[in-house]
């Protein structure tokens, strides 16, 4: 056992001990020198004949020793640098861009309509819903409009199964109706909603549609009232500064009148939409007839009011410069999409 031979071996074995790869390249230059082909114990294996028979044996066992702990040195480096890299390429990057989710958004009707509704809320009207299918007291009769009065024709009705007591609604003035008979006055309400008419669908007009109508019912309330209320609206709306009305005829309101906004003419755009004259027509209204307070059971020697009533889907187009009505119905993404920033 004392031959210069075994000190060889125990040499290697302490340098192999000692020799502590920090990355896949010194690990290669670790497998080189103890592993590899050419490694350092080969040198050493031309010499066995040097040494006496019976220390051969003993010279194989302490070769063997150190290349399996080698080995076992090598195996264990290589799969601990393997886990550390894959653990680094699937490190998550706080700083990387999300995945973004496609967003809904609200449909112009929608935008429109709550922005309406928060320019009456303002001045103290609350929202009031009601049915969609309604009955003929309450879309008619109730309304100054009985069973082969002319005005019937301005409104065409779907009825149900050939029901004459089923329809749907041809406006949100049944809504009225219906808060009238349940409340006393004080009442003031806007009634938002979708209402259906059997007309041809085309451009300008479609067989369904929205309407926001207001109600205003006291004591003493007067036409300058119902004015002043269009004329904020309108400003709000619009910026518009001047409103006119003109004389009209409802069945249930008594004067009647239709409204017109001064839109201006500062483009080809204004001229086309207000056929030269800067007026733009907005809503009908008009003082409460007396007669459709006591259908309701309200006193109308005390009090009186004003309705007006008006198509959601006219203004939307008129702000958002859309030309064609049936595109509010066709929920083509290409057109929702346009919509995605705005508020409300
Ligand atoms: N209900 C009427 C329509 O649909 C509009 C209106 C409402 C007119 C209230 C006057 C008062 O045409």
């Amino acid at each position: 056992m004392s031959h210069e031979l075994f000190d060889k071996i125990a040499e290697l074995r302490a340098e192999l001990e000692a020799t502590n790869p920090q990355n896949e390249a010194e690990l290669e230059q670790f497998r080189i020198r103890f592993l590899g082909t050419k490694n350092a114990f080969k040198d050493l294996t031309p010499r066995i004949k040097e040494l006496p028979n019976e220390e051969k044996k003993n010279f194989g066992i302490k070769t063997n020793e150190a290349l399996q702990a080698a080995q076992a040195k090598f195996d264990q480096l290589q799969s601990q640098f393997a886990r550390q890299e894959s653990q680094e390429t699937n490190k998550f990057d706080l700083t990387a861009n999300a995945y973004g989710l496609p967003l809904g958004s609200r449909h112009p009707i929608s935008l429109v309509m709550n922005e309406m509704i928060s320019i009456f809320e303002r001045i103290g009207f609350t929202v009031a819903e009601e049915r969609e299918i309604e009955d003929d007291w309450h879309n008619f009769t109730a309304l100054g409009t009985p069973a082969d009065h002319p005005a019937r024709d301005m409104q065409d009705t779907f009825y149900l199964l050939n029901d004459v007591e089923a329809l749907l609604r041809t406006h949100t003035s049944s809504v009225q109706i219906r808060v009238m008979g349940k409340q006393k006055p004080p009442i003031r309400i806007i009634a938002p909603g979708r209402v259906y008419r059997n007309e041809t669908i085309s451009a300008r007009s479609h067989c369904q549609f929205h309407q926001i109508e207001g109600l205003f019912v006291a004591e003493g309330v007067s036409f300058a009232d119902l004015r002043q209320t269009i004329y904020f609206f309108a400003k709000e709306m619009f910026g518009a500064t001047q409103i006119r009305m003109r004389p009209s005829y409802f069945p249930f309101t008594e004067p009647s009148a239709e409204v017109d906004v001064y839109w201006g003419l500062n483009s080809d755009t204004d001229y086309r939409i207000t056929k030269g004259t800067g007026w733009l027509e907005i809503l009908g209204c008009g003082m409460i007839d007396p007669q459709v307070l006591e259908n309701c059971g309200i006193d109308s020697q005390k009090y009186t009011g004003f309705a007006f009533g008006m198509g959601v889907e006219r203004i939307a187009m008129l702000k958002y410069q859309i030309d064609d009505i049936r595109l509010l119905f066709e929920n083509d993404v290409r057109l929702l999409q346009q919509f995605q920033s705005a508020g409300y």
